[in-house]
């Protein structure tokens, strides 16, 4: 999968020291408290378990999938729940772990329908972001990495569902995305 880089962005080493940093930063904040991770399917997943971690305080863990209206049909941010919530999240300090914000149509989605459901608190808290690219204003109270505005893949970002399993983020040659 290497061969298909045109380079390392964020090395394994990096992902790993940034992430302890996070963690720590969320278990100060939220010291006494029990967190709610809710992890976006399937991106977030490895960013999820690795931060879950390296917590210093009690989670509980869920997951939420979406999926695209229509596929091909680039139209961003029309998404619709493909699997719910297990859990009841009414009254609970929710953490909505994210792989990646670009424009932010996506998050705002979601955030709309999470805060109907009444959490006692509700926090973003994705491990890249595209801030440059953003169309609407989300709160992004936690991120690990602020990247430019290229496609990558790596650490759980997939193109086409490929390359999730690498264990660094790379940006992806553009001759596989321009000719797929
Ligand atoms: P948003 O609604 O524009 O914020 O889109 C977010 C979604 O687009 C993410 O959850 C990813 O699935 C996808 N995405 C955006 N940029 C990238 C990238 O560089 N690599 C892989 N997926 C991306
Ligand atoms: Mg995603």
């Amino acid at each position: 999968m290497y061969e298909d880089l045109e380079k390392v962005l964020i090395t394994q080493e990096q992902i790993r020291a940034r992430i302890n940093e996070l963690a720590d930063e969320i278990s100060r904040d939220y010291e006494g408290k029990e967190v709610m991770l809710v992890g976006v399917l399937k991106g977030a997943v490895f960013f999820m378990t690795h931060l879950a971690h390296a917590l210093k305080i009690p989670a509980r863990l869920d997951f939420l999938g979406i999926a695209s209206f229509s596929p091909g049909k680039a139209l961003p941010g029309v998404v619709r729940i493909s699997k719910d919530l297990d859990q009841d999240i009414q009254g609970m300090d929710v953490l909505v772990v994210e792989d990646i914000v670009d424009t932010g149509l996506t998050l705002r989605y979601l955030l709309n329908i999470l805060s109907g459901r009444q959490p006692n608190s509700l926090v973003v808290c994705t491990f890249l972001d595209k801030s440059a690219r953003r169309l609407v204003d989300i709160p992004v109270k936690y991120r690990c990495f602020d990247i430019p505005d290229r496609f990558v893949v790596g650490f759980g970002l997939d193109y086409d569902q490929r390359y999730r399993t690498l264990p660094c983020v790379g940006i992806l040659k553009s001759h596989i995305y321009q000719n797929p």
